[in-house]
């Protein structure tokens, strides 16, 4: 059975951006052709300035958005990456394998170190060690593949990396895993600077549908949306990436190819339109699930207790191995 890992941070609301881009295909595809765990990733969410209330709260909001999803704790296993101490273990070995060079090179660390200096802030060392942590997550579960959105393969090609470097020196121990990214939206980008992805963890929301967004403000943040100078309805993502990016979230909604959405559009009001329509009918019924489920706190506990008891479990003999493996002695 193949084996499938990934995560999300919390550091803000989720976005339409790790919906399409992830979340989706978790809960549509993912959990039911695979042994799959998806991790609330809240040991990622101290690498930069963090306020721990914020962390706690958006802690559980994410797990909640993820079963609002359609994540189903009978067919995947849910949880919260901290409750399992198997990550952090072995997040230290990977240390060991990693260099210095290839942590410095990964462009995530060079924008966010760069974020944290303009804002007057320390570096965290942790910012860099981050893809160890990373890699860690997804080599403990022996996973295969890990379905994320294009802005993590680079730290995805580093777990395999990593896997591969290990076992030629300490003998077959991980499983090397690769990405898998959608062919649509795997890169949604913010409405208001469509040169830049849609995050969650930007200061500015104009740009940004946040999963949790009433339909009057997604309809407001997509008729507000920046295209281009022209006129006509073209699929270009370099020559008219506000216009693409539109094409991209209709065609992620509808289950269309963008460049063919294209075709049937003479204005962008019309376009923008029909995606903010699309988008608000994506999101309707997670957001009845959503209410739901706060309602009844009490399940999600239930269901983040089992998920980390499972998870651990299944993490527990290959971070042994591990630990046998590279040199240190049995307990
Ligand atoms: P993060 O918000 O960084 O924790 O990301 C969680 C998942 O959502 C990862 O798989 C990301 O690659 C994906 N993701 C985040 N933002 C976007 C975006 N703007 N477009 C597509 N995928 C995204
Ligand atoms: N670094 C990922 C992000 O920022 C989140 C993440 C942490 C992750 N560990 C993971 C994703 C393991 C996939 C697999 O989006």
């Amino acid at each position: 059975m193949t084996t499938i890992f990934s995560g999300v941070k919390p550091t803000g609301h989720l976005t339409l951006g790790n919906y399409l881009g992830a979340v989706r295909r978790w809960a549509e595809e993912d959990q039911h052709r695979a042994d799959a765990l998806f991790c609330v990733v809240d040991l990622h969410a101290l690498t930069m300035q963090h306020d721990p209330a914020r962390v706690r709260r958006l802690s559980r909001q994410a797990a909640t958005l993820l079963l609002a999803a359609g994540l189903d704790p009978e067919q995947c296993t849910v949880f919260v990456q901290s409750h399992v101490d198997e990550h952090a273990r072995l997040s230290y070995l990977l240390e060991c394998t990693a260099t210095d060079g290839e942590m410095r090179r990964m462009i995530q660390y060079k924008e966010k170190s760069a974020q944290a200096k303009e804002a007057g802030d320390s570096v965290r060392l942790s910012l860099l060690t981050y893809p160890a942590l990373m890699a860690a997550d997804i080599l403990a579960y022996g996973t295969d593949e890990v379905p994320v959105g294009e802005d993590q393969t680079q730290h995805v090609e580093l777990a395999r990396d990593l896997a591969v470097r290990f076992n030629q020196r300490y003998g077959h121990t991980f499983v090397v895993p690769k990405a898998t990214a959608p062919t649509v939206a795997a890169r949604v980008m913010d409405l208001q600077d469509p040169t830049s992805k849609m995050g969650k963890s930007h200061a500015e929301g104009a740009g940004i549908i946040y999963l949790l967004d009433e339909p009057d403000a997604v309809r407001k943040k997509v008729m507000r949306a920046v295209t281009d100078s022209g006129r006509d309805v073209v699929y270009d993502r370099a020559a008219s990436p506000g216009v693409a990016n539109l094409l991209e979230v209709l065609g992620s909604c509808t289950g269309q190819p963008p460049g063919k959405l294209a075709e049937g559009y003479d204005s962008y009001g019309a376009l923008k339109k029909d995606t903010a329509e699309a988008v608000v009918e994506l999101l309707h019924p997670l957001q009845e699930r959503h209410a739901a489920l706060v309602a009844d706190p009490g399940y999600l506990t239930t269901v983040l207790r089992g998920g980390a008891a499972r998870a651990r479990e299944m993490a527990r003999p290959t971070v042994d191995a591990a630990y046998r493996a590279i040199g240190l002695l049995e307990p």
